[in-house]
């Protein structure tokens, strides 16, 4: 995909990684991109940086709380009224919070599905859209690591196959649009820290772990991001972790229809 005069839509920009992949989406060259949070001041200010780089015709901050439909209805609506199309959404707003799960599986899984429902709803072929691409933000918890957050990586399980499984062919052939899955490892935002904290609870020693850990910067998951907008095939799942370029996993074909 050339990212040259695309639009944009990326859940969670407000900060971290999602943040960091609304300014490499404008770096490299989009039209527009609308800044999508739950936090309003920090969405405000960030959109308020990113202007300041960017320019005031490419940035717009909705507010949108990712469990609630019409939010993120709302979100795609003005988006598309603002610059005049979709062509790419970046599903990337999620908490680690197992005390609290079932906010968790809102956010983290159903907030997912929610927002490639409508970017399927405005881009699909099917439905009169001229196709596109999604990026789901899962994580490497997602793909089969144990940890000490169960239910973190079972909603980022949850983002992994459903990325692949709404990429099956037949889909893909009907819907024409473009699902990739990305997985960051450890990166430097609250999340990681949360990570962290779930493991002090069961006693292990933070430093220790810290010490294994070649923590990256959000701005290295957002140039994955980018590179896999350009280069992914759909239903791809991509590792960026360690601060090393992002790969694809290969994953066992175990059912053939
Ligand atoms: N940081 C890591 O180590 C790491 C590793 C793997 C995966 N991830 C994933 O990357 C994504 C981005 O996380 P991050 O690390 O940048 O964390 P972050 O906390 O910096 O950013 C998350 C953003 O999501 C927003 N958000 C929270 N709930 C929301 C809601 N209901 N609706 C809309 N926005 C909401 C927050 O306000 C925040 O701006 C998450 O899905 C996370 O699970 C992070």
């Amino acid at each position: 995909m050339d990212l040259h005069g695309k639009v944009a839509l990326v859940t969670g920009a407000a900060h971290g990684i999602g943040l960091a992949t609304a300014e490499q989406l404008l770096k490299n060259g989009v039209k527009g991109v609308a800044i999508c949070d739950i936090d309003y001041k920090k969405g405000e200010d960030a959109a308020a940086s990113v202007i300041k780089e960017y320019g005031k015709d490419r940035v717009i901050f909705i507010k949108t709380d990712v469990t609630k439909s019409n939010d993120l209805k709302e979100a795609f609506k003005e988006t598309e009224e603002t610059f005049g199309t979709i062509d790419i959404v970046v599903n990337n707003a999620g908490i680690i919070d197992d005390d609290h799960w079932e906010t968790e599986v809102e956010i983290n899984a159903k907030g997912v599905v929610r927002g490639t429902e409508l970017a399927l709803k405005y881009m699909g072929k099917d439905r009169g859209g001229k196709g596109g691409a999604v990026v789901n933000v899962a994580s490497v918890a997602g793909l089969g690591k144990n940890s000490a957050c169960p239910v973190y990586d079972g909603t980022k399980s949850f983002v992994v196959g459903y990325s692949r499984s709404i990429s099956f062919p037949p889909l893909y052939k009907s819907h024409g649009v473009r699902i990739l899955c990305m997985c960051p490892g450890f990166t430097d935002t609250p999340i990681a820290a949360g990570v962290l904290d779930a493991y002090e609870k069961l006693n292990f020693d933070k430093q220790k772990i810290l010490s294994n850990v070649t923590m990256q910067q959000p701005d290295h998951v957002a140039e994955g991001i980018v590179h896999i907008l350009r280069e992914g095939e759909p239903g791809t799942v991509w590792v960026s972790d360690r601060c090393e370029p992002v790969y694809q996993v290969n994953f066992p074909e175990l059912v053939k229809p």
